[in-house]
C-alpha cells in the first residue's frame, strides 16, 4: 500500500502541521515551538509540543508523537490510509488509488454502505403496515414526526431474514452483514437478522456515516436495548449518540444523559446539545471526545441510585479531561425524558429552569456530603465537615478551596482556618500515599521492563541511548550520513527497533531522498512514531557535534562486541580474551 513519494511530499507541503493541529488544540508559541494541552491525555499544564521546523509533535506527558498523519490517525481514530485521505481531502488532493491494496479500508467502506442501506430499510419499514405498532409506540412516547425523521428512527420487522433479504437484494454478501454486526451467522453459516421486532435508533458519526444501531423492544422483553457490538467502524467506548447534531448546536456546553430517548426528548425540546453514551458507562475516551468540542459538561443522569452512582463515576473522569462539570439533578422523575414529558407543553421551560439552577460539581458533592447529616448535633456537624473536607481536598485550585472553606465555616459555625487546616492535613496524607504509589509503579515498570516499542532497550540502556542519539544526529546532519554509515552499518546496532529506524533513515539519505517523519509514518505504528519523536526531542537543541557522534559509535560498538562474545557458547581462548578486554573497557 505504499503511496508514491511525490504524493506524500505534496501532501506534506500542503498540510501545515500547526494549521492542522490548531483545529484540535489551542497552541501557544514558546520560542521556536508551539505548546498546548495534550489532546491524548488529560492534563492541566501543557506538555504537548509542536516542533514547527521539523513538523512533528511530541507530548512529554504521555509520549504520543509523530508527524501530521500520525496526529490525525490518533485524534480521529483512523488507520493510516484513512488519515491520508482526510488530509488529502482537506488539502484538495486526490489519493492515488493505483496499487493501493487496502483490504481493511474496503471492508470498512462496505460496512458503512450496509449500515446506510439498513437504516433506510428500517426507516421505510416504520411507515409500512408491519411497522404500524412501532410508529404508534414512538408517537405514544411523545415524538413528533419531524423528530422521527431527524433521527432517522426505524423498525426492524419480525422474522429472521427481513433485513438480510433486503440487503442481499442490494448485492451485500452474508459475511459482510455479519462483519457489520447487522446479522449473526446461522448454523449453516448463513446470515440471520440480529435486530428483530425492535424500534431502531441509528448511530451516526461526525462525518455522517451510519456506524451502528441501538434497538429497543416495545414490550418487556430482554434486553431492553440491543446495540451493535464493536466492529471495524464502531467502538462504543469513544462514540456518543447525537454528537453529530450536538457539535453544531451553537451551545457552549454539552448535556450528558444516559439514554437514547433522553437525548431525543431533549433535542425535540430544543436542547440540541444533549449526547449520551451507547449502552455503556462513560469511559475516559468519551470524556476526551467531549473535551474536544466543549469546555463544560452538564451531567443529567437518571435520579435513581444506579444513575447517581454512574454520575459519581463520570464526574472525576470529565474533570480529568479538563472539563468544567455541572450536575443537573432531576427532582421526582426518573430521567430527563420522563421529566419533560410529565409537564406536557411546559416541559421544555421546566427543564430550562433546572438547567439554569445547576450547581457546579463541587456544590453537588457538598450537597451530597450534607445529606444524612443532622447539623443540629455536634456529631452531625463533624460528619459533614469530614466529608466536605475530603471533597475540598480533591480540588486543585487553592482559591476554590478557600471559597468553599469560607462557606462551610459560616454554615457550621467554625473558623475558616480550621477547615483549611483539615484540608491541608488530608492533602499531605494523600500526597504521601501518591508518592509511595508512584515509587512502586516505577519499580514495577522497571522490573517488568515493559517497553513494547523497543523491548531490548531496558537490557541495553547504554547502547540504546547511544543509538538513539546517533539516529537523531544523522537525521539532523544528513550530509554526514555517508561517513557515519561507513563506520556504523545498521547491523552494528544492538537493539532491533533502533536498527530498523536507523536502516530506514540511512536508506532514504543514500537514495538522496529527504528524511522526515512523514516518510516514516508509513512504516511505523503510532506507538513507534511516538518513540521516534521522543528520540528527536531528546537531542540537544543546538544539535550534536561530530565528536559526540564518534562517541556514540564507540559505545554502540563496544556493547555489540560484548553481546556477540557473550552469545558464542563455545568461545575460543581468543574470543574469551577479547570478551574480557571489552568488559574491562566498559568498566572504565
Ligand atoms: P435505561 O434503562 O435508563 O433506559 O437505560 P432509558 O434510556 O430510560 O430507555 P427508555 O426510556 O426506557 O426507552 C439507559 C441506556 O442504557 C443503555 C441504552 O443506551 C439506554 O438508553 N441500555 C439499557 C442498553 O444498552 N441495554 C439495555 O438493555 C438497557
Ligand atoms: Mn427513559
Amino acid at each position: 500500500m505504499a503511496l508514491p513519494d511525490s504524493f506524500i511530499q505534496e501532501l506534506k507541503a500542503r498540510s501545515d502541521i500547526v494549521d492542522v493541529i490548531s483545529s484540535y488544540v489551542n497552541l501557544k508559541r514558546t520560542g521556536r515551538n508551539m505548546v498546548g494541552l495534550c489532546p491524548f491525555h488529560g492534563e492541566k499544564t501543557p506538555s504537548f509540543h509542536v516542533n514547527v521546523e521539523n513538523a512533528y509533535f511530541h507530548c512529554f506527558g504521555c509520549g504520543a508523537g509523530g508527524d501530521v498523519i500520525t496526529f490525525i490517525r490518533r485524534i480521529e481514530n483512523l488507520d493510516y490510509m484513512d488519515a491520508v485521505r482526510l488530509l488529502a481531502q482537506r488539502a484538495g488532493m486526490t489519493v492515488p488509488t493505483e496499487g493501493v491494496d487496502d483490504k481493511t479500508a474496503r471492508i470498512r467502506a462496505r460496512i458503512f454502505e450496509a449500515n446506510r442501506e439498513a437504516a433506510r430499510f428500517f426507516h421505510r419499514m416504520l411507515y409500512s403496515p408491519q411497522g404500524a405498532q412501532a410508529l404508534a409506540y414512538l408517537r405514544g412516547r411523545g415524538l413528533k414526526e419531524s423528530t422521527i425523521k431527524h433521527f432517522g428512527l426505524g423498525y426492524a420487522p419480525p422474522g429472521r431474514f427481513a433485513l438480510v433479504d433486503a440487503l442481499r437484494e442490494k448485492g451485500f454478501r452474508d459475511n459482510e452483514l455479519v462483519t457489520a454486526n447487522l446479522a449473526f451467522a446461522g448454523r449453516r453459516g448463513n446470515a440471520v437478522d440480529r435486530f428483530v421486532d425492535r424500534v431502531m435508533f441509528p448511530i451516526i458519526d461526525l462525518r455522517g456515516n451510519v456506524i451502528a444501531f441501538g434497538g429497543r423492544v416495545m414490550g418487556d422483553g430482554k434486553p431492553k436495548y440491543l446495540n451493535t457490538s464493536d466492529t471495524l467502524v464502531f467502538r462504543k467506548s469513544n462514540q456518543l449518540f447525537a454528537l453529530n447534531f450536538a457539535k453544531n448546536s451553537g451551545e457552549q456546553r454539552l448535556i450528558l444523559v444516559e439514554g437514547y430517548m433522553d437525548v431525543i426528548a431533549l433535542h425535540q425540546a430544543g436542547f440540541t446539545n444533549a449526547v449520551a453514551t451507547l449502552g455503556t458507562a462513560l469511559a475516559v475516551d468519551h470524556a476526551r471526545l467531549m473535551a474536544r468540542y466543549t469546555k463544560e459538561v452538564i451531567v443529567s443522569y437518571d435520579s435513581d441510585a444506579a444513575g447517581q452512582k454512574a454520575a459519581d463515576r463520570a464526574i472525576p473522569m470529565l474533570r480529568d479531561a479538563g472539563l468544567t462539570v455541572r450536575v443537573l439533578a432531576i427532582p421526582g422523575s426518573k430521567d430527563p425524558d420522563e421529566y419533560i414529558r410529565s409537564f406536557g407543553e411546559q416541559g421544555p421551560a421546566r427543564f430550562k429552569q433546572l438547567l439554569d439552577a445547576t450547581g457546579n460539581d463541587v456544590e453537588y458533592r457538598l450537597q451530597k456530603a450534607k445529606s444524612g447529616c443532622d447539623l443540629t448535633t455536634a456529631e452531625g456537624k463533624i460528619a459533614y465537615l469530614n466529608a466536605a473536607v475530603s471533597v475540598l481536598a480533591t480540588l486543585d485550585s487553592r482559591m476554590e478551596q478557600e471559597i468553599y472553606a469560607g462557606r462551610l465555616s459560616e454554615e457550621v459555625g467554625i473558623q475558616k482556618s480550621a477547615v483549611m487546616q483539615q484540608v491541608d492535613k488530608l492533602l499531605r496524607k494523600r500526597m504521601r500515599s501518591a508518592q509511595t504509589r508512584q515509587v512502586r509503579e516505577i519499580q514495577q515498570s522497571v522490573s517488568a521492563q515493559r517497553d513494547s516499542v523497543n523491548p531490548q532497550r531496558a537490557a541495553h540502556l547504554r547502547a540504546a541511548h547511544a543509538e538513539e542519539a546517533l539516529i537523531a544526529y544523522v537525521i539532523n546532519n544528513p550530509d554526514m550520513a555517508k561517513n557515519i554509515g561507513e563506520q556504523m552499518p545498521p547491523e552494528g546496532m544492538v537493539t532491533d527497533f533502533n536498527r530498523r529506524v536507523y536502516q530506514l533513515v540511512m536508506g532514504r539519505i543514500q537514495e538522496g531522498r529527504p528524511v522526515d517523519l512523514m516518510d516514516l509514518s508509513q512504516e511505523f505504528s503510532m506507538e513507534e512514531m511516538g518513540r521516534i519523536t521522543q528520540i528527536l526531542s531528546s537531542a540537544p537543541p543546538t544539535g550534536d557535534t561530530w565528536e559526540s557522534a564518534q562517541e556514540y559509535i564507540r559505545v554502540i560498538r563496544l556493547e555489540k562486541e560484548t553481546l556477540t562474545a557473550a552469545d558464542i557458547p563455545s568461545a575460543g581462548v581468543e574470543d574469551i580474551n577479547k570478551y574480557l578486554e571489552t568488559l574491562k573497557e566498559l568498566k572504565k
